[in-house]
């Protein structure tokens, strides 16, 4: 540490010298460059703000969509969140005021289900004559229920894909028509590792991660020309009541091949999604997603033997052949 110091001062006195002795012209362009790399750094500050947007956030009283919705209240936006637990969702509303900024922001409760396109469209019409067109759409609901392929009914398997696929699709196609209409707007999923790498105890719940992920790639190409973007965030782990319910039926070999993987707080996760979201991003990864993503997409047959070898551990370890 000490010698990396020592270095770094080196290295500084070497450049002062070096400027104090260049050519007034040469002078004049470094610090000219210095200015422009200080200022686009303020710049990039301000433009990660979201003072006087308005995001819709589906998923918006617990987890990873409240902690968003918390995240882009704190940097000066408003809110309009949707859930079915009305409890949650006026305790949501007092956490995400807590943040406030500025006396112009404002958090709106929606109470419905975002699979239901007939309960939802006229609650999300009355907020748009209310309020006008919000700049995001962030789609935040889903759940996993982990379990051996076997135990699984018809049933789990639809009732799935209902909330995860058509509970993030029904407010797209609601909000699309305005987000067209105004020729602006942001849209953004929230898939998982789990859609694009999978694994034991996830057959129900990867195929509606990989299809909001089929979704995002199609409307990313066709609604470009009408200036309306689109995102998909992978989070890691998350400590979230979601992930919570989701550990109580993991299978033994799932949850011991999660293990090998950190455990984020859904706040940092908040964080870098908008961070991605304002940096323009359509991927967003960080952290162990992002080496797995890469892993994956650069050597999907080395990725395959690192599964399965850690399903042969996770096995014996559990006295199975
Ligand atoms: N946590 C993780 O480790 C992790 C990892 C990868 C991906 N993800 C994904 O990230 C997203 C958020 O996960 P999370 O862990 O934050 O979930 P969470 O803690 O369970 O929160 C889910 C939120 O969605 C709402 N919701 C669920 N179903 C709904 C429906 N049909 N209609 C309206 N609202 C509904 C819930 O409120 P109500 O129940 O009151 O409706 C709650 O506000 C999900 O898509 C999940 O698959 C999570």
């Amino acid at each position: 540490m000490l010698l990396r110091q020592v270095l770094f001062k080196i290295i500084i006195a070497k450049i002062s010298l070096l400027l104090f002795h260049a050519p007034e012209n040469i002078k004049f362009h470094i610090l000219k460059r210095l200015q422009i790399m200080a200022n686009n750094k303020i710049v990039n500050k301000r433009s990660q703000q979201f003072i006087e947007e308005v995001a819709f956030i589906s998923g918006g009283s617990k987890g990873i969509g409240k902690e968003t919705a918390k995240e882009i209240f704190n940097r000066g936006g408003s809110v309009c969140i949707l859930a079915r637990n009305e409890k949650e969702l006026e305790r949501s509303k007092r956490e995400i005021e807590s943040v406030r900024i500025n006396k112009d922001q404002f958090v709106i409760t929606m109470r419905g289900d975002a699979s239901k396109k007939d309960e939802i469209q006229p609650l999300i019409e009355d907020f748009i004559r209310d309020y006008g067109v919000p700049d995001y759409l962030i789609n935040a609901v889903g759940y996993a229920y982990p379990e051996y392929v076997q135990n699984y009914s018809l049933e789990d398997f639809k009732a799935n894909m209902d909330v995860n696929y058509f509970g993030q699709l029904i407010p797209t196609m609601i909000f699309i028509q305005f987000f067209m209409r105004e020729q602006k707007g942001h849209i953004s999923f929230i898939s998982s590792g789990a859609g694009f790498a999978s694994g034991i105890g996830y057959a129900t719940y990867s195929p509606t991660k990989f299809a909001i992920v089929g979704l995002a790639e199609v409307i990313r190409h066709e609604l470009k020309p009408y200036n309306i973007s689109i995102s998909i965030l992978y989070p890691p782990d998350t400590d979230t009541p979601g992930l919570k319910k989701e550990n109580e039926t993991k299978p033994k070999e799932t949850a011991m091949i999660s293990e090998t993987f950190g455990l984020y707080k859904p706040d940092q996760v908040a964080v870098k999604y908008l961070n991605g979201i304002k940096n323009g991003k359509f991927y967003i990864l960080f952290g162990d997603v992002l080496w797995v993503w890469r892993i994956f997409r650069l050597f999907p047959r080395l990725f395959h033997r690192y599964l399965d070898y850690e399903l042969v551990r996770a096995r014996k370890k559990i006295g199975k052949r």
